[in-house]
């Protein structure tokens, strides 16, 4: 029997049947549409061909904007279930009853360019999870590094104009190789982790189903107490995690710029169903302090080796979607998107997320009522206040406000209904400040730890990769600035970089971080498979 989804999908698919003839948008039996209605054989079009007006307006409305990040993307639906109840910590619904499949859709993307640039360029991956739950819908809207380049959500806006295209020229597109995107981070040296990242073979993943996914922040899960344990959520590809190197990338950038897109779709339509594992890393609540780095800061990871990631439960995704359009592109994630038994810290860059998606979908979606479109429906049932705007599609009846005596409305259920979503109690208090604890300004020692987690095979190729990248930007001082920035990370990679870009290389500093290599970093390097 279909999931609850799909049989919502199937309704929806029931209300346009195929086949019959063609109408109007009003339902009325087209004869002609080859050509225009026109005065005379050689006399001009009349105004009152209403069919071809239609068809001529519909098409010119065809386009919405594009997603500002993520633009370009690959969806596909599958469900998730849970090896075990995860009650201890997390009284989430669907991570209770390993009997219960609960569905989802997930959207791969690349981030920089635009909906038409090519998959294989060197760049991070979003991996965005819709779980359609009992509850409502939970969104997990992660990408394929764990880390991220910024601290704070207010710089988000920095960061993005920094990477994108120039604003005169709109060049270059495709590769993130330009001197704005290395000025931003010669400057602002919080980026640096990610940086090593997206310098690394982890930035040119062979398929979407040989990626790893992380929430990046750390999240909250509550149990029905009401006791909150820290979360950071890592999906493991079944298949290991696997890349191109630069030269295949670029060659298969000109031979298909659909390559991952192609592949996904493909493998899913020959029965051939990736399958990740999601893991978490559980931190109790009292234990909030016991790392030199602070759990609030998305520009570091978890070593594995300091808190393991235990497996929970796995996904597997088995049917492409439809239509593009209606699904794939107007899927809406959103990082507020949660359900009992799920919550946030006060991460700034997750704080800030959770007012920017909502706020960016109601203009890329025409509109406050883009939750209706089927791709963003629940399976839960849905009864709210919320009236009117554009493209309503409900007709609610009776009145919409509570509390109310008169009939109609939608009480909130008493405080203490387990049904109910009720954030975590967390005491906050405090002075209003701009600064973040002490050990954010520590921008090296997880990049260094990175570094030295990786094969010789690994460096060379990260080598490369900043030569490659350096190596196009025009101004030599955000040149010699990044190396700058790398010799705090290390020398041996400074040094390499600068002798590849014609800049002089540092010296030897008594203080460069140098932490020993840790297998903790196995997240790192991973069943990597391209020597
Ligand atoms: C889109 C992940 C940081 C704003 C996306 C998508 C992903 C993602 C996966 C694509 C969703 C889809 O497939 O539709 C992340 C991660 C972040 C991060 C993992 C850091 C940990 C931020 C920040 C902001 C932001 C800090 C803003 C303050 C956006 C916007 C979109 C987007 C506006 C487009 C959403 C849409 O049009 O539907 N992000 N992002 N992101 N992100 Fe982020």
């Amino acid at each position: 029997m279909a999931d609850p989804k799909q049989q919502q999908r199937d309704a929806f698919r029931a209300a346009d049947p195929a086949g019959g003839p063609l109408t109007t948008d009003q339902g009325v039996v087209v004869d002609h549409t080859d050509d225009s209605l026109r005065a005379g054989d050689r006399g001009p079009t009349l105004m009152e061909d209403f069919h071809f007006r239609e068809k001529i307006t519909r098409f010119d409305h065809e386009r919405i904007p594009e997603r500002v990040v993520h633009a370009r993307g690959a969806g596909a639906y599958g469900y998730f279930e849970p090896y075990a109840s995860c009650a201890e910590f997390t009284k989430a619904a669907f991570l209770q009853d390993p009997s219960v499949r609960t569905p989802v859709f997930v959207r791969f993307s690349t981030v920089q360019g635009p909906r038409g640039s090519a998959d294989t360029v060197r760049d991070v991956r979003g991996f965005a999870t819709k779980f359609y739950t009992s509850e409502g819908n939970y969104d997990l809207v992660g990408n394929n590094f764990p880390v991220f380049f910024i601290q704070d959500g207010i710089k988000f806006p920095d960061f993005v104009h920094a990477v994108k295209p120039e604003p005169h020229n709109e060049i270059p597109t495709g590769a993130s190789a330009h001197d704005t995107l290395w000025d931003f981070v010669s400057l602002q040296p919080e980026t640096l982790h990610t940086i090593m990242w997206l310098m690394s073979d982890r930035a040119i993943p062979r398929s979407y189903r040989m990626m790893q996914g992380f929430g990046v922040h750390t999240f909250r899960f509550v149990n029905a107490e009401g006791r909150g344990t820290f979360v950071k959520f890592h999906w493991k590809p079944k298949l290991g995690v696997h890349s191109l190197v630069w030269d295949e990338a670029q060659e298969t950038q000109g031979r298909d710029p659909d390559f991952n897109r192609r592949d996904l779709w493909d493998t899913i339509e020959a029965g051939d169903f990736p399958e990740w594992e999601l893991g978490v890393q559980l931190v109790p609540e009292e234990d909030e302090h016991s790392f030199d780095f602070d759990l609030l800061d998305a520009t570091k990871i978890i070593p594995e080796e300091l808190v393991p990631v235990r497996p929970i439960g796995r996904m597997v995704l088995d049917r492409n979607p439809d239509n593009f359009f209606a699904e794939t592109e107007q899927v809406a994630f959103h990082t507020a998107n949660v359900v009992p038994g799920i919550d946030f810290t006060n991460d700034p860059l997750l704080q800030a997320r959770n007012f920017s998606y909502l706020d960016t979908q109601l203009i890329r979606l025409g509109g406050p009522n883009f939750a209706q479109i089927p791709i963003n429906r629940p399976v839960a049932p849905v009864r709210t206040n919320q009236r009117d705007g554009y493209h309503q599609g409900k007709i609610h009846r009776g009145t919409n406000y509570s509390p109310n005596s008169l009939g109609g409305g939608c009480p909130a259920v008493a405080t203490g209904d387990p049904a109910a979503y009720r954030h975590l109690m967390e005491r906050v208090d405090g002075a209003k400040v701009r600064r973040r604890s002490p050990s954010f300004d520590d921008h090296y020692t997880q990049p260094a730890l990175f570094w030295h987690s990786m094969a010789d095979w690994e460096k060379r190729h990260i080598v490369d990769a900043f030569r490659f990248e350096l190596g196009k930007v025009a101004a030599k001082e955000v040149r010699a600035r990044t190396v700058e920035q790398l010799a705090l990370v290390d020398h041996e990679l400074a040094t390499a970089v600068a002798e590849g870009i014609g800049v002089t290389p540092p010296q030897q500093r008594a203080d460069t971080p140098r932490p020993t290599p840790s297998p903790a970093l196995s997240i790192a390097n991973n069943q990597a498979d391209t020597p």
